[in-house]
């Protein structure tokens, strides 16, 4: 079994171990009381606070304003075994395969058979899926997908998810909404969460939430890089802070890169979803050549760690910075009408997808690891529950199935909320006080931020060696005095999450050595079972560990 305790690539700095990134006292701030603490409004957290709001009272916050979340940049859709061709079993197989030996079968089998209710609750909330012509709802193929089997509003079903769920909390009895309001860190009383620190970005006050439950729906961290799909707010704030308290973390050193983000001077980049794909795109390299032929049976719509990879060979090959995405087959009045968004988001970078090759290259695109959870959403700490991207479930294994992201948040939150029925009420300590911060900060923040991204999709990207790794390390070693100081402004507290991220992303890809799903180590090319076949488990103040993975089941075989 693999040994994770080696000494790091650079020194672990001592600022990862600091409980609280601001001074307070609890008695000093402006307080909230709920039964239920939702932090986050993309579809976990929405999901969580309505289904909730029926039993309890809840308060739910968000950074910036509701529709701010990745949740809302989703494109192809969500996957659930609902076809006539398809099965839970099928589901289950796809998911696996793609997830390279570590995923956790039980959880699979619990997301992806939930999955076909869930998927009805949404609707019920307000979502629509496009249809067929028979009536039937329309299914879409990703990569990894031995069928078709994803839902979609069109190429932008993210939005219409959290247009539908938004409009329906804004409704909700027993949902009180707090927009505007950045989590600085979780309150614990022992190892009971029981709250949270929030900044006011309005009054720039703290506030204090406390609560019998709080969940964290925060999301990911895709803005660790600069070259990522994930919008500003994606930080690791909650990994971060549920770090801070104690809580476990793991499989950080898994980061998913999308295949295809539109090759522009834009940041984030723009999608293209794999749905085209899906629906007949092709790749080309410089030669205007098909590539994927020969290297995956599923060709373009193989697992997206093996695209990426090989779109990463690829442009070295020909020394180009994209590779071409050729959709001119499919026609222009097709394209128009299901892919609305590309065609004219392309249009307005100057590529008419019905006669131009489209300039696609790997892009950050989502955070497999993060904030431990069982398999009804419960972090390590008692009272704080974890669903969505923030969470690391078990489901994605080592490389995440397309469209499993919103599911996962979909089916945690509603787990959680029969788990919540247990929990008990009122455990509530008079007073919480944060001992002093060190010193107030006299350093500019600005820079460091684009030096910590530069320096993960320079080193710790797609393909990783213990080399660039150290590199990244002592890079980053020079940006951790910043988690010592006291810093107020927001900005400056995601940097000091996304140092606390990064920091512990990068040490968990140098232990890892093998290549296994999203990560690939060029100096140890080949997926080691006998040592690494399990998860890197760690938590504030303690050694991180390594746990075997569940041993897989006897599935079905692809068709
Ligand atoms: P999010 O939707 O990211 O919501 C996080 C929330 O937490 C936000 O409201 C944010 O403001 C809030 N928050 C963060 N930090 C703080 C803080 N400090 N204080 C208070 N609030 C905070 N997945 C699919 O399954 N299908 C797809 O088609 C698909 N397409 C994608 C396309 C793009 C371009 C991107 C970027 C991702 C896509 N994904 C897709 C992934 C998927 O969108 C996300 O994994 C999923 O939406 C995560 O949902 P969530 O609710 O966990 O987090
Ligand atoms: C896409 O539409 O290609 C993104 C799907 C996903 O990230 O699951």
């Amino acid at each position: 079994m693999a040994d994770v305790g080696r000494q790091p690539a650079a020194s672990l700095p001592d600022s990862l171990g600091r409980r609280y990134l601001v001074e307070f006292d609890t008695n000093e701030l402006d307080a909230h009381t709920a039964d239920v603490l939702v932090i986050g409004s993309g579809i976990a957290g929405i999901t969580a606070a309505i289904a909730a709001s029926t039993e309890s009272t809840v308060a739910l916050v968000t950074k910036g304003r509701i529709r701010e979340t990745n949740t809302w940049y989703a494109q192809g859709g969500i996957a659930g075994a609902v076809g006539e061709a398809d099965s839970v079993e099928l589901h289950l197989a796809d998911t696996l395969v793609v997830g390279a030996g570590i995923n956790d079968p039980e959880v699979v089998r619990a997301v992806v058979g939930e999955a076909a209710e869930a998927l009805k609750d949404l609707q019920s909330l307000g979502v629509h899926f496009d249809s067929a012509a028979d009536g039937r709802v329309a299914l879409t193929r990703e990569g990894g997908h031995s069928l078709p089997r994803v839902l979609h509003s069109g190429d932008a079903t993210g939005a219409a998810v959290q247009d539908a769920l938004t409009a329906f909390v804004r409704n909700a009895r027993g949902v009180e909404l707090f927009e505007e309001r950045f989590l600085v860190d979780l309150l614990t009383a022992g190892d009971r969460c029981v709250g949270a620190v929030m900044h006011n970005t309005q009054t720039r006050r703290l506030e204090v939430f406390w609560a019998d439950t709080v969940i964290l729906a925060t999301g990911g961290c895709g803005q660790a890089y600069r070259v990522t799909t994930n919008p500003l707010i994606a930080t690791g704030d909650g990994v971060a802070a549920a770090w801070r308290a104690g809580a476990e973390v793991a499989d950080l050193e898994f980061v998913q890169f999308h295949p295809t983000a539109l090759d522009s001077d834009a940041s984030p980049k723009f999608l293209i979803t794999e749905a085209l794909r899906g629906e007949g795109a092709l790749l080309l390299d410089c030669n205007e050549e098909r590539f994927m032929l020969g290297v995956h049976p599923l060709a373009e719509l193989a697992p997206r760690d093996v695209v990426s990879r090989e779109i990463e060979k690829v442009m070295a090959r020909c020394d180009r910075p994209n590779v071409w995405l050729d959709a001119r087959h499919l026609g222009a009045d097709y394209l128009k009408t299901r892919f609305p968004t590309i065609w004219e988001t392309c249009g307005e970078a100057g590529y008419d997808l019905s006669t131009d090759l489209i300039p696609v290259a790997p892009a950050a695109h989502y955070m497999i690891g993060g904030v431990r959870v069982d398999i009804d959403g419960r972090t390590s700490l008692s009272g704080l529950y974890a669903s969505g991207e923030v969470t690391a479930s078990g489901l994605h294994g080592a490389n995440r199935l397309a469209s499993n992201s919103l599911l996962e948040g979909l089916v945690f939150s509603r787990r959680i909320m029969r788990a919540l029925e247990d929990e008990p009420s009122g455990v509530r300590p008079a007073r919480i006080v944060s001992g002093p911060a060190d010193r107030v900060a006299s350093l500019t923040t600005a820079r460091a931020r684009d030096t910590l991204q530069d320096t993960m999709s320079q080193f710790v990207s797609m393909t990783r060696s213990e080399g660039s790794l150290e590199e990244a390390a002592a890079i980053l070693h020079t940006l951790t005095p910043l988690l010592d100081v006291a810093l107020r402004h927001p900005a400056d507290l995601e940097l000091q999450n996304l140092i606390t991220v990064a920091t512990l992303l990068t040490h968990a890809a140098w232990l890892r050595t093998e290549t296994r799903g999203t990560h690939s180590r060029l100096d140890y090319p080949q997926r080691d079972d006998a040592e690494w076949a399990g998860h890197v488990v760690w938590r504030r103040g303690a050694e991180p560990r390594f746990e075997s993975a569940a041993p897989e089941p006897q599935t079905e075989a692809r068709p």
